[in-house]
């Protein structure tokens, strides 16, 4: 027995009486949320563009469909607004049986799907900073999002481990290491010692030479080179798995396929698409004509697959990665979270990879950018000397800040709670802040907006989270599952219970579109008509009937049970007390 959200029933109920006056059952009602109180609780927007396509009034449309459904258990009043859409004012009991049935069915009919995500990959020659934040927690909630839904999710964290910077890089470490020092400690600053590297490269031209010459001994499999370069891509790797703990990000050792692993691939790959015709010489090198990315003047967009001195590019090893998440892990579904600079790049994996066969036409391939975090001063966000931030850094300044934040707010507490709180107040915070914005969006990093207590933000969220929890302390109750009969008599409880029951719909969209700045605003919606719920309706009070009691500590803990599921799928944890 399945589960249906308050906007499915209305869509089946809708489309069976649209069928029943002779449209085409194609035809949607298209059922949503109303943005205004006036207009119901939810609204039927589909009738306009039926009664285009059946050439009738929209309003007469309307009024049969209206005729034709049956809709008396579910609403008070269903009207006619404006050209013709559809106002539907819900039951009480409606709602308040939806709620109850909630708990007890499973929610989804869909047919799981093989959704591949691939996400932070970080460049290891230099050390986690600001510029990776973005890429790593947008994808790991859309990650956690489909898992959640019931979806098979393969994160692929397609770091980059290979190219000519390592030949300087490994060239510095054995220039350390043959003076007798350990690697741990030559590597224990990364930025340092990639900076010392360029210095070096820079400026002494026996040490470029020989970084040159490593650099093409790796490529032929040396086995001192590579040894050398296992060394450096250890350490680096072990900085970033530690990050992302300290992140709350869900990426472990297990899905890291990074750029080298498929190093072994590419020649036969090139070679079979220059053999299909795909991939042609010019000047030396292969490249794929893209005819579909033309230019103005529609020249063929140019992708370089091998260079004259037959090395392999960023875009080689993506078309590998292309088909290996195509044929090997059997995607339905691909998503890249990558800065939208790249967004050519992608387009012109995306294009080769249809063009040459790596992917079938069923699979789709997506591309999901995100614009630049950004200073106060209106250009991306840099140290106050102007060096990139490193996310080690970050992170340890937003618990600082949040130590600052929970000491002032609750004086109460020991040093060591305040500690454990404030990891996950800071962390929540920076998450929140940029999960918050529309994707697509550069957006201001503020500290003391992301910190605030009052509107959208991650405190803000955990601080009512912490709310609930003390409901529950005082009345002596546990809260997890608490659940009783609900009953819903007042507006403030038919609110709270509407937005408790559209948070699966929420999540649908947000996998649908990759954007969880809508289950942020939809959390911030349900802590808001909380409050609102809390304002108005007594809980503890010994006035209260019993029964209003057990159906309020109800609305408490599903509304506490969805923040802390939301949060979660943000990758931000809850705290008790705050
Ligand atoms: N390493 C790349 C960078 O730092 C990001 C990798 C994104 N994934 C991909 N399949 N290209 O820009």
């Amino acid at each position: 027995d399945f589960f249906m959200s308050i906007k499915s029933i209305f869509e089946q109920r809708l489309s069976t009486a649209m069928v029943g006056v002779g449209l085409p059952t194609e035809t949607s009602p298209s059922v949503r949320p109303s943005v205004r109180p006036e207009f119901g609780d939810y609204q039927a927007n589909g009738v306009m563009r039926a009664a285009k396509v059946a050439g009738e009034n929209p309003r007469n449309l309307a009024k049969k469909i209206l005729a034709a459904a049956d809709l008396s258990d579910l609403v008070d009043l269903a009207e006619i607004a404006g050209p013709g859409f559809i106002n539907l004012h819900l039951k009480k009991v409606f709602i308040a049986k939806q709620l109850s049935e909630n708990d007890s069915k499973r929610t989804s009919t869909r047919v799981p799907k093989t959704v591949v995500i691939d996400y932070s990959g970080p460049n290891l020659a230099k050390e986690m900073h600001v510029g990776h934040l973005r890429s790593t927690i947008i994808g790991d909630c859309i990650a956690r999002v489909h898992e959640h839904l019931g979806n098979k999710v393969v994160r692929q964290n397609h770091m980059g481990d290979w190219g000519t910077q390592f030949g300087m890089l490994i060239a510095e470490l054995e220039y350390h290491m043959t003076s007798g020092e350990t690697a741990e400690l030559v590597l224990n600053d990364l930025e340092k010692f990639y900076q010392r590297a360029k210095t070096r490269f820079d400026s002494e031209s026996a040490f470029a030479d020989q970084a040159r010459k490593y650099v093409v001994r790796l490529q032929s499999g040396d086995q001192h080179c590579l040894r050398l370069w296992q060394h450096f891509i250890d350490v680096s790797i072990q900085h970033n798995l530690n990050i992302y703990h300290r992140l709350n990000v869900s990426l472990k050792k297990e899905h890291i396929k990074a750029e080298s692993s498929y190093n072994h691939q590419l020649e036969e790959l090139v070679s079979r698409l220059s053999r299909s015709g795909i991939a042609v010489d010019d000047q030396g090198a292969k490249v794929i004509f893209l005819h579909e990315i033309s230019d103005r003047n529609g020249r063929a967009s140019v992708m370089i697959i091998r260079k004259s001195d037959g090395g392999y590019l960023y875009a080689t090893t993506d078309l590998a990665a292309l088909e290996h998440r195509a044929k090997i892990l059997k995607a339905n579904r691909i998503l890249y979270f990558i800065d939208a600079r790249q967004a050519l790049h992608m387009k012109q994996v995306f294009s080769a990879g249809r063009l040459a066969g790596l992917v079938s036409d069923e699979v789709t391939l997506e591309h999901h950018p995100f614009g630049t975090m950004m200073g106060n001063d209106g250009k991306p966000f840099k140290t106050r000397t102007g060096g990139t931030v490193k996310l080690e850094n970050l992170i340890d300044e937003s618990i600082q800040r949040a130590a600052d934040l929970v000491a002032i707010k609750n004086s109460t507490l020991h040093d060591n709670e305040i500690l454990e709180i404030a990891k996950k107040v800071g962390i929540g915070a920076i998450k929140y802040a940029d999960l918050s914005k529309h994707r697509s969006t550069d957006y201001v990093f503020n500290w003391d907006a992301m910190l605030s207590l009052n509107g959208n933000t991650g405190p803000y969220l955990q601080y009512a989270y912490t709310r609930i929890c003390s409901i529950f302390k005082r009345a002596k109750v546990e809260m997890t599952q608490y659940s009783s009969k609900v009953i819903v008599n007042n507006d403030e409880e038919k609110k709270l219970c509407l937005k408790i029951l559209q948070f699966n719909e929420v999540l649908e969209q947000v996998a649908e579109d990759s954007l969880p700045h809508l289950l942020c605003g939809y959390l911030y919606e349900l802590a808001s008509a909380f409050m609102c719920f809390y304002e108005k309706c007594p809980i503890l009070k010994s006035t209260v009937a019993v029964e209003t009691y057990q159906s309020r500590l109800t609305l408490c803990s599903k509304t506490g049970e969805t923040i802390f599921t939301g949060l979660k799928l943000l990758g931000i944890e809850v705290t008790e007390k705050m």
